[in-house]
């Protein structure tokens, strides 16, 4: 009851500063709901998400390379290679209506809207990197980016002014994977429940990542997960 009653707390706070997320005291993640551990992987063991053995949340679409360094019960520690992404940024207290505006864009993109009129298949994750709003304003300030498949080679230049090309290098993730629709209560939720998991583990708190690999219009098989990069 304790636990139910703190998470309604959190997710029903007006303005969320990272502190709320990362910094709570630590609470029994195995209350959880929704957690869904992909038995498939263990330590070593290398998704290169191009090829017959991407993971199944992957949805047969391309998705970037990871190896497991670490498998735990309630998370998983990843390390992927360097990646490409298209990217584009919102600010606002409006978690739905950052999402909207900047999936919409993304969208427009692959779908033609770039210097080459090129069309680029959908690929997955989605990611979202949310810093939460620290102040009264409460604006938080989201950077969705589609993955860019290494198929596409140099991808277009976006001639949407707010839509860019960025780089992520090989980094290492922690991972917290769950089902289901997710929620913004249900992505700050499980946010703290990684903290809470990875207790004094170093990564970094100003900012976390929702990775969503389904369109709106699946209904089962969802999966979704929270990353932090560790440090
Ligand atoms: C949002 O974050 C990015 C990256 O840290 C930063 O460059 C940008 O200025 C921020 N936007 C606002 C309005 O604070």
């Amino acid at each position: 009851m304790r636990i139910h009653q703190s998470l309604l707390f959190v997710a029903l706070l007006p303005c969320l500063s990272s502190g709320s997320i990362f910094n709570r005291r630590r609470q029994s993640v195995n209350n959880v709901i929704h957690f869904r551990q992909d038995g498939r992987q263990k330590p070593g063991d290398r998704q290169t998400g191009m090829q017959s053995d991407k993971p199944d949340f992957c949805n047969k679409l391309d998705c970037p390379e990871f190896t497991v360094i670490k498998n735990e019960k309630t998370y998983q520690l990843r390390e992927y290679v360097a990646t490409k992404w298209v990217s584009t940024n919102s600010v606002g207290i409006s978690f739905d209506a950052a999402q909207y505006t900047d999936f919409e864009r993304l969208f427009q993109y692959i779908s033609g809207k770039n210097a080459k009129g090129q069309k680029i298949a959908m690929t997955a994750p989605v990611i979202d990197r949310i810093i939460p709003g620290p102040g009264p304003a409460c604006e938080s300030n989201f950077t969705m980016s589609f993955f860019v498949s290494p198929k596409e080679g140099q991808p277009p230049q976006p001639t949407d002014k707010t839509v860019f090309l960025s780089s992520m290098p090989k980094m290492r993730v922690y991972v917290r994977s769950f089902g289901g629709f997710a929620s913004e209560k249900k992505w700050i939720e499980e946010a703290a429940a990684l903290a809470d998991a990875l207790g004094s583990a170093a990564y970094v708190k100003d900012y976390y990542y929702t990775a969503g690999y389904n369109s709106p219009f699946q209904l089962t098989n969802r999966h979704n997960e929270i990353w932090f990069l560790a440090q």
